[in-house]
């Protein structure tokens, strides 16, 4: 894929100013406290919310298995920049360090939902070191928090879900949330090509008739809701 084979004026210019970026480091604060996160051996009692089960994992542990890598977390900041998104949600906090990268954005206020109380302490630790202000992390299982946070809040600008990666909650989710995107709001959808369920999560979603574009990314799927996209779909690589 190059700009040359995009004919829509409005993902050409995504295409130029985010995707084919040739530099994405990330941020190097946020990439100090990566690199801290993964070397911290501190013990945190972990609920799965997919099962149910618990049990005992590492900071370390969890950093490795559960962070956005840089490329995609800075991605994400400049998609926020570009669609000038202002209420930004994310579905699963894990650590902290993509709602660290959303709130760069100075005039966003980001929403992160956190389920396990002792990873979302940890968040909650970061939030404080960074001196963010404009992150509100909310705690419980997304089944009960979510339904109550829309209720309370009109309008959503950017919505990443990259909390439980099963077919059900995925599909459950977006439908909560269409209620509240409008034309100019952006979803991510991360894990798209996962397992089997998350595929027919994705395809199921792709022809959702709000969703007027969209683009494969491989890790994560991200849907537009502007009519005027006229049905445009993409299969793009960060560069
Ligand atoms: C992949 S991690 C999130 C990574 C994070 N977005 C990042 O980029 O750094 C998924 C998180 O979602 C949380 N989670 C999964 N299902 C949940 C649910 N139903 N309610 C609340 N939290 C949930 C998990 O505890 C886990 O911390």
């Amino acid at each position: 894929m190059d700009e040359h084979s995009i004919h829509s004026p409005f993902f050409f210019d995504l295409y130029v100013k985010t995707t084919s970026k040739k530099e994405r480091r990330g941020i190097a604060q946020l990439e100090k406290l990566r690199e801290d996160l993964l070397k911290n051996e501190t013990q945190l009692q972990v609920e799965d919310f997919g099962t149910g089960q618990s049990g005992k994992r590492t900071i370390a542990d969890i950093a490795a298995a559960s962070l956005t890598p840089p490329e995609f977390a800075s991605f994400y900041l400049e998609l926020a920049h570009y669609m000038e998104s202002q209420r930004v949600v994310e579905l699963g906090t894990s650590l902290g360090l993509t709602s660290l990268y959303l709130a760069q954005k100075k005039e966003a206020s980001v929403f992160t939902f956190e389920g396990c109380h002792d990873i979302a302490n940890v968040a909650l630790t970061n939030f404080e070191w960074s001196g963010k202000k404009n992150i509100k992390l909310i705690e419980g299982n997304i089944d009960q928090t979510l339904p109550k946070f829309l209720a309370e809040h009109a309008r959503l600008d950017f919505v990443l879900m990259d909390a439980n990666h099963r077919y059900g909650p995925t599909i459950r989710y977006y439908q909560m949330l269409t209620k509240r995107l409008w034309e100019k709001s952006v979803l991510i959808i991360d894990d798209i090509h996962r397992s089997d369920e998350m595929e027919k999560a994705w395809k199921e979603i792709r022809e959702n008739i709000f969703v007027y574009g969209s683009i494969d990314l491989y890790r994560c799927g991200i849907l537009f809701f502007d009519p005027a996209l006229n049905k445009q779909h993409y299969v793009w690589s960060l560069k």
